[in-house]
């Protein structure tokens, strides 16, 4: 499973930019599904046939933030925008990756005096892209506007630790994977989903909960920590805890039955767990609540660090206590 981080991590393929993520999902699954089917949007869905007519869903978002050319100047650098939820404080001085390409990311300021300012109240207008060239011809050859662009970070195993980019959702999509590879004969039928966009709003996964239409979805995706020195007081969760049952965030509220069954099987399997509630943020799950006539459904998460930098840290055990309760939630049947 570590290589497999590790591949998935390092790909460089933000929202609306899901092609090269995708087609490496689906090779690794090829031989542990019944079926898949991508739809209109891109959403790879895949499926294992069960025993009953009932259908348990299971989505991670493949997507991961990044940014976009919005301008390039006489002199070939570029400015971006974002795409998702980037920090201008994190990803200065960042290296962001343009398929072949790899770009710096600087800051403006003529004094001390301004960048001073700058740093301050830093936003996307004070910052630009230098991909190493002169002109804006040689800019545009390479990285004309409208070209997206991810951090370019790398995959660290270290103790109990796995540190990379796009931990969120690829860790969510890994979870995933290894369902359907450790599944034998499920009750229910198993559809996988690897959304597209839900980054920049949940887009994909509310039209794969209308096609698929299931019993109950489950969404999987990293969830914030207060762990670290001065990290959020209202914050319970922690690395290395177990798998995060979500209650709430702040787009949705988690299905009753479903946290209920999911807290049984952890404690009956003894699997770590740990309730979630996050005063922010939200996942794929609201996408699925909304959707057709309404779909029960909930999160479990994986508590991460630096959610939304090129360092996302998860623990190895709570990755595998993650895939332990979706395995056990799938198989005992709805
Ligand atoms: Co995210
Ligand atoms: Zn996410």
């Amino acid at each position: 499973m570590r290589d497999l981080i590790k591949k998935l991590t390092e790909i460089s393929s933000p929202s609306g930019r899901e092609d090269t993520i995708r087609q490496a999902i689906l090779k690794e699954l090829e031989n542990h599904i019944d079926g898949y089917e991508i739809d209109k949007l891109g959403n790879l869905i895949v499926w294992k046939k069960g025993k009953t007519e009932k259908k348990v869903l299971l989505d991670a978002h493949m997507d991961e933030i990044g940014v976009v050319v919005t301008n390039i100047d006489d002199n070939g650098f570029l400015r971006i925008d974002m795409v998702g939820g980037v920090s201008p404080y994190t990803i200065l001085s960042s290296k962001i990756r343009f398929g072949d390409i790899v770009g710096i990311v600087g800051m403006e300021g003529e004094t001390v005096n301004d960048m001073k300012n700058n740093l301050k109240e830093l936003s996307f207008d004070k910052l630009f892209v230098d991909i190493g060239v002169k002109s804006k011809e040689e800019a545009e050859k390479l990285c004309p506007i409208g070209t997206f662009g991810t951090y370019d970070g790398y995959f660290i195993e270290q103790g109990d630790f796995y540190i990379s980019k796009s931990m969120d959702d690829r860790i969510g999509c890994i979870a995933i994977i290894e369902v359907f590879k450790r599944l034998k004969n499920p009750t229910n039928s198993i559809y996988g989903v690897f959304a597209v966009q839900e980054e920049v709003g949940i887009v994909g996964a509310r039209v794969a909960g209308y096609k698929i239409d299931p019993d109950v979805a489950i969404a999987i995706d990293v969830t914030g920590v207060g762990d670290t020195p001065k990290g959020n007081k209202r914050t319970s969760m922690k690395l290395g805890n177990g798998a995060c049952i979500k209650v709430k965030d702040g787009y949705s509220i988690s299905d009753r039955k479903i946290v209920e069954t999911l807290k049984e099987i952890a404690k009956k399997y003894n699997i770590p767990y740990q309730m979630e509630v996050l005063i922010y943020g939200g996942t794929d799950a609201r996408g699925y609540q909304g959707t057709k006539s309404g779909i029960p459904s909930a999160t479990v998460s994986i508590a991460t660090r630096y959610i939304h930098t090129p360092n996302e840290m998860v623990h190895k055990k709570d990755v595998e206590a993650t895939i332990q309760l979706l395995t056990k939630y799938v198989e005992e049947g709805i």
